[in-house]
């Protein structure tokens, strides 16, 4: 399906946050997971791996106040973006999105044959974001808290620090479960693109994949009506639109 006319679909500056959120996400996962299961042996081998436990924490918090930097950058530029009207709120939950899920379920269950058209994002994009979101701010605030127990036991309860510990360790093992089983299956595993979506890596994806996955956002960039989308040629390389 990833054959015929491309059409850019993440801008360079979206590639990059994605990469760069991926890498230090392995890498906390890396340098962090051993120091919650420390008695396990791979757990030995992958501290031995950083150059041992010192290395191994600050590689972490080093790859933690990345990952805080680049949330932070997200979501000014994300507001920039959509207070200078370049692009809408695009990832904004919307009643659409409730109604799509249900109909794509009962179409699952073969209760009804119309299937729904999604925009740019589809309900499980977006659901997966706002997770993604709200995940790294849990993270990140609980990560500081750890890093400076000290200080934070300055301005709040003591017994902050022990549930941050608890709420930091759990979580980050969720969002390893999270990414490595629903993410990795849902953007690279399922049918559709299987072995592998280059699309995050590549800026690039084909209109007859927009068609059948994005049917909505075509229409609005052919502009024209999604009936007739279907036998048009779109040009080679679509403008940089960058939605959100
Ligand atoms: C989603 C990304 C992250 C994952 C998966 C993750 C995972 C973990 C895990 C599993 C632990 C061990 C907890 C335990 O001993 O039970 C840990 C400890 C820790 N994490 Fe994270 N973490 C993440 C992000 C962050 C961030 C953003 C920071 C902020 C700086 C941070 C700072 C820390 C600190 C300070 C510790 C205590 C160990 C130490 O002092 O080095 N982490 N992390």
């Amino acid at each position: 399906m990833n054959h015929g006319p491309q059409i850019l679909r993440f801008t360079f500056r979206q590639r990059a946050e994605h990469f760069i959120t991926m890498a230090v996400f392995v890498l906390l996962c890396m340098t962090g997971l051993p120091q919650k299961f420390f008695e396990a042996g791979w757990a030995h081998a992958l501290v031995e791996g950083f150059g041992g436990i010192d290395r191994t924490r600050w590689v972490h918090r080093f790859c933690g106040v990345v990952l805080a930097l680049a949330t932070v950058i997200h979501f000014a530029g994300a507001a920039v973006t959509i207070w200078s009207r370049k692009a809408g709120f695009t990832m904004a939950p919307v009643r659409k999105d409730f109604e799509d899920a249900v109909l794509q379920l009962k179409f699952y269950l073969g209760m009804t044959n119309r299937q729904p058209r999604y925009d740019r994002y589809d309900y499980k994009q977006k659901f997966e974001y706002w997770g993604l979101v709200f995940g790294n701010v849990i993270m990140v605030v609980t990560g500081f808290v750890l890093f400076f127990p000290v200080a934070f036991a300055q301005l709040v309860p003591g017994q902050i620090i022990p549930a941050a510990k608890v709420a930091h360790s759990n979580e980050g093992l969720m969002a390893f479960f999270v990414i490595t089983i629903w993410h990795i299956f849902n953007a690279h595993l399922n049918p559709d693109v299987f072995p592998f979506d280059a699309s995050m890596f590549t800026g690039k994806i084909s209109r007859e994949r927009m068609l059948h996955e994005h049917p909505l956002e075509l229409a609005r960039i052919e502009g024209r009506p999604v009936e007739e989308l279907a036998g048009h040629a779109a040009p080679d390389h679509g403008p940089e639109h960058p939605h959100g």
